[in-house]
């Protein structure tokens, strides 16, 4: 494990020469560069690359020798590589789709049970998903350019902090590290499977890349601070108002967690709609915005400014996440509108609901207390605003009247861009630029 220390040596070494002759480079300075990488690439490896500087890998270190029954420069296995290129039949894999190799129009494409090929991109049928692809590229960032120096002494200072603002750091934390995660799963192994669409599954290759960047800037708090790991890895079981989320989250999204689930009947579309409600309404819709709030609710108090400032970029990137996903629901409900029955109306209603209560319960939990200028009845009144928001957004009627945001900050914030720091503290970016010198 790297100690703070460890990292703080990393942030403050000198850059390297490589490093800073292209930070200070011209245009024409920079052609040159490329040119003089192009022509190192060109030749061979052995000669050029610098010795690595990390150790091998087990697989490295274990590679056999090659075998002699593959030795070099075989007449078969050349000859059996040609027949094979010659003899190659590029029909293969496309019967499986009911249209063939056909080239794809717009009214061929649909969110869910297409039967068009994938594989071709364009023409777009939704345009909001490749701007969204756009928009999230375009928010690109890591967490290893914010400076976690202050958060550091803060932490490690007695009087740093109260120990009710300790408790929501450490459950927030606790909370998060594994919840995005979970988030990825779904993602990767269900629904990028079951939107059959080449322009979503753009976006949602961009969005489960951003739930690994979001684990890593969690993970990297957690380093920075020196917590206790084990602790804060087991939350999501060990403390009951975290592993209750958990809990909620992975029962209603069950279906997306089993391999063999397939859509293409009324009963299997209605259980992937709820499961995406469960998904994008509920747990990324509902239950990181206490947590959200509380968190950025210190940054603007000037505490953990680092931590906060991490929690500020993954907000605009989880907002943008939620609202690609109700767009999603809102076109599967526009395609099938037999999926949309007053039964199922209800059950969202109630998902929305039984996901603003547990919130309820998190932030009770969290806030024993009043504590950075809110408690836990303020934290009701934002939940109950959220509901509504996402009701509304579901084109469900709203179910608490009235309800105000006592955080209009809030939307500052998931509005932000990247060049506009809300905490002004991010570093300069010596990662980026570390990462050119391997080549
Ligand atoms: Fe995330
Ligand atoms: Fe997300």
């Amino acid at each position: 494990m790297l100690s703070w220390d460890d990292y703080h040596k990393e942030e403050a070494a000198p850059a390297s020469a490589a490093t800073a002759n292209i930070a200070n480079a011209t245009p024409a300075m920079m052609d040159q560069t490329v040119e003089q990488k192009v022509e190192l690439n060109a030749e061979p490896a052995s000669e050029t690359k610098p010795a690595p500087t990390s150790k091998p890998s087990p697989a490295q270190e274990n590679t056999p020798a090659p075998d002699s029954v593959a030795a070099a420069n075989s007449p078969e296995i050349f000859a059996k590589a040609a027949e094979a290129v010659n003899n190659l039949d590029i029909t293969a894999g496309l019967e499986e789709l009911e249209m063939g190799a056909a080239r794809v129009s717009v009214d061929e494409k649909a969110m869910i049970n297409c039967r068009a090929d994938l594989n071709q991109l364009v023409p777009f049928k939704y345009e909001w998903a490749w701007q969204k692809y756009i928009d999230g590229c375009a928010n690109h960032w890591m967490p290893q350019e914010i400076n976690m120096t202050a958060d550091v002494a803060t932490w490690k200072d007695p009087e740093g902090l109260t120990d009710d603002e300790r408790r929501i750091v450490m459950r927030n934390l606790g909370y998060f590290s594994t919840a995005d995660s979970l988030v990825a799963n779904n993602l990767v192994l269900a629904i990028y499977r079951l939107i059959t669409n080449p322009e979503c599954r753009q976006y949602i290759l961009r969005q489960a890349f951003e739930e690994a960047i979001h684990t890593h800037a969690y993970q990297y708090c957690i380093e920075s601070l020196a917590m206790d790991e084990g602790e804060v890895f087991n939350m999501y079981r060990e403390v009951p108002s975290v592993a209750k989320k958990a809990a909620w989250s992975i029962s209603h999204t069950h279906e997306l967690s089993d391999p063999t689930f397939t859509t293409g009947t009324l009963e299997t579309d209605q259980t992937l709609l709820r499961n995406l409600i469960g998904f994008y309404a509920v747990t990324e819709g509902i239950f990181f915005y206490c947590g959200f709030t509380q968190i950025l609710s210190m940054g603007r108090r000037n505490k953990m400014t680092g931590v906060a400032e991490q929690f500020q970029y993954i907000l605009r990137d989880e907002s943008m996440h939620l609202n690609f996903g109700i767009d999603v629901i809102n076109q599967i409900k526009l395609e099938n509108p037999h999926l949309w029955t007053d039964t199922l109306q209800q059950e969202a209603i109630q998902m929305i609901l039984e996901g603003t209560q547990l919130e309820i319960d998190y932030a009770r939990d969290t806030m024993p207390r009043g504590v950075l200028g809110m408690n836990a009845a303020m934290m009701e009144e934002y939940l109950h605003f959220i509901a509504n928001r996402r009701l509304s957004q579901l084109g469900l009627p709203e179910q608490f009247a009235g309800a105000q945001n006592p955080f209009p900050w809030m939307s500052e914030i998931m509005d932000l861009r990247k060049e506009k720091n809300f905490f002004e503290t991010r570093v300069i970016e010596y990662q980026t630029g570390g990462a050119l010198t391997w080549n």
